[in-house]
């Protein structure tokens, strides 16, 4: 468990550039946090850190976003408009979640994780990471105007 307090967005930037230079193919980084906690400006650091130049917005209509022109292939899924993993199987974003190509970022975690879910619990045996796989679960909270809370767990490797 590793926390960080970040005081501006372009701390919380830096933090996600300094992760692309740890993840792997397969990775899953699942980001929980209500709207406006950074989980995107996370993901755009991650994104900048990959030396990917598109864009980097929250999908929330397009579900999903794909990233091909940096140093691993991006995955970045928003789950905000779905409200529990059948649906997001039906959406067609399961391999994403489990067998990523590259590296996947995911806004609203929380719905995969299920409803019965709640933070501090094991993770459910159907999330654990396979082998050769990993998941970073990042929790991000507000502690005021600019300041963030972000706590993260690796699982899987
Ligand atoms: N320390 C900080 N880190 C990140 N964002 C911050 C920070 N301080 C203030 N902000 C502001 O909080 C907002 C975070 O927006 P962002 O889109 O990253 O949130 P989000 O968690 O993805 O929300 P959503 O659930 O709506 O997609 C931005 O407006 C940003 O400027
Ligand atoms: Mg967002």
């Amino acid at each position: 468990m590793d926390t960080f307090i970040s005081n501006s967005p372009a701390e919380t930037f830096e933090l996600g550039r300094r992760w692309a230079a740890k993840v792997r193919p397969g990775w899953v980084v699942g980001l929980i946090g209500d709207l406006g906690t950074g989980k995107t400006q996370l993901v755009k650091g991650l994104a900048a850190g990959l030396g990917i130049t598109g864009t980097v917005t929250s999908p929330t209509f397009a579900l999903l976003q794909e990233h091909d022109d940096g140093a691993l292939p991006l995955a970045h899924i928003d789950l905000y408009r779905l409200e529990r993993p059948s649906e997001i199987i039906g959406a067609g974003l399961e391999h994403h979640l489990t067998t990523p190509d590259g590296v996947t970022a995911v806004e609203w975690f929380e719905r995969w994780l299920g409803r019965d879910w709640q933070p501090g619990q094991p993770l459910p045996e159907s999330i654990q990471p396979s082998v050769g796989q990993a998941l970073r679960l990042v929790h991000l909270s507000d502690e005021g105007e600019t300041k963030r809370k972000i706590v993260h767990e690796d699982f899987g490797h």
